[in-house]
């Protein structure tokens, strides 16, 4: 059992403060499944309560970090100081709309543009996945580490799809093939920053998808990082600053899986 650092007590439990509030609307979203208006904007109002109470509290712990927060964008941090939080309050939202209980939250911090550190907290599960660039990554202060499986054919793989007019289809169901042909299966469970947290903890060896945003991926990436894990573009190359499309695998995997996806083609 490992002592969280000063940085990540703060981080987790700002996490912890916005998720009891999210616990008890995902409650109400369950009871609005069944009324005829439906939960679309009550959910809506969760994101930016959720999203209220981490801004508050990571502000109160460290005043002069920026933001770069999904609902409300960026806010600048004080002069002399080069560091912000990037922060998505409900990842998953569309499984918290559906009742589907699968979301999370997850905030990165960055420090002259470079990642350095991250939470990301499943609210239903009392699951925190937290790591800092140098210490290693946690499951609920225990070391946690990416798969060890070396072949794609036993591999499973997490993803994103597609949707509501967003992302380009040919290039996912071309992907999709390749991936679907050469490994045990693809997972789309709905929440990115769960998708790379589960690749650290070595539930899913690798995780590809397109078209994301800082806040999805930035406390993900060093959480992988930290778990001994490699994190790209889809085609392989580093990612600086941010990459809206990426790849995140055990090392054993990860070139294998480059390979496979550069070598697809949309119809
Ligand atoms: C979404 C989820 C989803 C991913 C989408 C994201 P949101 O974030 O992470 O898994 O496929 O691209 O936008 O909207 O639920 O915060
Ligand atoms: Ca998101
Ligand atoms: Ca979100």
């Amino acid at each position: 059992m490992a002592k969280r650092s000063a940085l990540i007590t703060v981080m987790a439990r700002a996490a912890d403060k916005a998720a009891r509030r999210l616990r008890r609307d995902f409650g109400e979203v369950e009871n609005l499944q069944v009324s005829k208006k439906g939960p679309a904007d009550f959910v809506s109002t969760a994101d930016l309560r959720a999203e209220k109470i981490l801004r508050e509290e990571l502000s109160r712990a460290r005043p002069d970090y920026g933001f770069l927060m999904e609902e409300s964008g960026a806010t600048a941090a004080s002069d002399g100081c080069e560091r912000r939080w990037i922060v998505d309050p409900l990842d998953g939202t569309s499984n918290f709309l559906h009742g589907l209980p699968h979301f999370c939250i997850s905030i990165g911090l960055e420090d002259k543009g470079e990642l350095v550190a991250g939470v990301i907290y499943d609210p239903l599960r009392d699951e925190t996945f937290a790591a800092e660039k140098g210490i290693g990554a946690y499951l609920n202060d225990r070391r946690i580490r990416v798969s060890s499986r070396g072949r794609l054919n036993e591999a499973l793989i997490g993803t994103g799809t597609p949707f509501k007019g967003h992302g380009d289809a040919a290039t996912f169901l071309a992907e999709a093939n390749a991936i679907m042909g050469a490994t045990a299966g693809i997972r789309r469970w709905g929440a990115a920053a769960l998708d790379l947290a589960y690749v650290a903890a070595g539930r899913l060896d690798g995780y590809w998808e397109r078209d994301l945003s800082p806040w999805d991926t930035a406390a993900g990436i060093v959480i992988v990082r930290e778990a001994g894990g490699f994190v790209t573009q889809i085609d392989g190359r580093q990612i600086r600053g941010h990459s809206p499309d990426i790849l995140a695998a055990n090392g054993a995997l990860h070139e294998d899986l480059v390979r496979l996806l550069r070598n697809t083609k949309g119809p």
